[in-house]
């Protein structure tokens, strides 16, 4: 039994060594050095090249080394075999404290307090209870859902918008385009944790993101490609939006001239706040294929665009 392991060429030492631990008997090959293609049973992989999934004749399951999948999204064609997305708790864990952290950062102005810590200057504001703070989130999936059950635990008033209804202890769900409109202008801060699909491309726009409520903060941990980051940094400049915290970018690494950098109001992290991690990741993987051979489907199939179910079979 052989594993072809692709994680973008990054990692494959940490990744060979979890796959040694977790999956003891498997074999690793990993990608572009392949001898035997009729070998590979289960692909791991993170941007692959589009094409190449689809050269080995055995292949059972591929197994992708991330949530997001827009890049399989770009893929002309997809193999036969079944792909799976990887949802990881501990990464939805991490990605949910980057957001509690930066909802905290917004609630008690703490960008106020480092602008007069360099101007020497004493001066404390009142700020509201968690209770009091609106905290709306975009897409409550794996990630979504993690994360407004995260916020919702630490007190913060929590609604969360998806395209169909979800029932979240603590959290006012809202779902369909005319509901999109309700939670916004609540926001105190917004996060966004929708995917990047053909439908949500540049979907947070000026007609959208000027709905938040004046002076309200923006976080995205999905991707950048979301947002309409012109039309974000016109409401940024004028204060529409009161701050933000991108992890995420149209062009990642940030070009160093993105104005993004230097904004006043903006705090840029470089795509980190989840992280996969290849021991709990392979930990994960390894019991998702023992199930697949024993024909239950692992819980996260890929679907096309999001939207097209494809049927898989074990
Ligand atoms: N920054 C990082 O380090 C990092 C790490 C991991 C993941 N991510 C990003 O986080 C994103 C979200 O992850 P996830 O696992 O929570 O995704 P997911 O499970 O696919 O959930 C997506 C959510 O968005 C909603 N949604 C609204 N409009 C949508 C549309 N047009 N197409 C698809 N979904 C739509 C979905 O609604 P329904 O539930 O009603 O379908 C769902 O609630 C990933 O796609 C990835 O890009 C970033």
């Amino acid at each position: 039994m052989t594993i072809l392991l692709n994680n973008d060429g990054h990692w494959h030492a940490r990744w060979r060594a979890a796959i040694e631990t977790h999956m003891p008997g498997r074999a690793v090959v990993e990608f572009p050095d392949i001898t035997n293609r009729a070998s590979i049973d289960y692909a791991l992989i993170w941007k692959h090249p589009p094409g190449d999934l689809e050269k080995y004749p055995n292949l059972k399951a591929v197994f992708s080394l991330g949530s997001g999948v827009d890049y399989l999204d770009a893929f002309p064609t997809l193999p036969e075999a079944p792909i799976f997305r990887l949802i990881d708790t501990n990464m939805a864990e991490d990605m949910a404290l980057y957001t509690l952290y930066w909802t905290i950062h917004f609630q008690r102005l703490f960008g106020t307090y480092q602008t007069q810590q360099k101007q020497a200057k004493w001066a404390r504001y009142p700020t509201p209870l968690a209770p009091d703070f609106k905290v709306s989130i975009l897409g409550l999936g794996a990630i979504g859902s993690h994360i407004a059950k995260a916020l919702a635990r630490n007190g913060f008033d929590v609604s969360g918008w998806a395209r169909s209804p979800k029932d979240i202890t603590g959290v006012k769900c809202v779902y369909g385009k005319d509901a999109l409109e309700t939670i916004l202008p609540k926001a105190d801060v917004l996060i966004c944790c929708l995917p990047f699909t053909k439908a949500t491309y540049m979907s947070l726009d000026l007609a959208v993101l000027s709905k938040m409520k004046k002076g309200g903060a923006f976080i995205n941990i999905s991707r950048g490609a979301v947002v309409n980051e012109a039309d974000l940094l016109t409401l940024l400049d004028s204060g529409h939006i009161g701050g933000a915290a991108l992890d995420v970018f149209h062009a990642e690494p940030l070009p160093e001239n993105s104005p993004f950098w230097s904004h006043p109001d903006v705090h840029v992290t470089p795509h980190m706040s989840g992280a996969t991690n290849p021991d709990t990741a392979v930990q994960i993987i390894s019991k998702e294929i023992t199930d697949f051979e024993n024909g239950i489907m692992p819980p996260y199939p890929y679907m096309r665009e999001a939207t097209c179910s494809r049927e898989v079979k074990a």
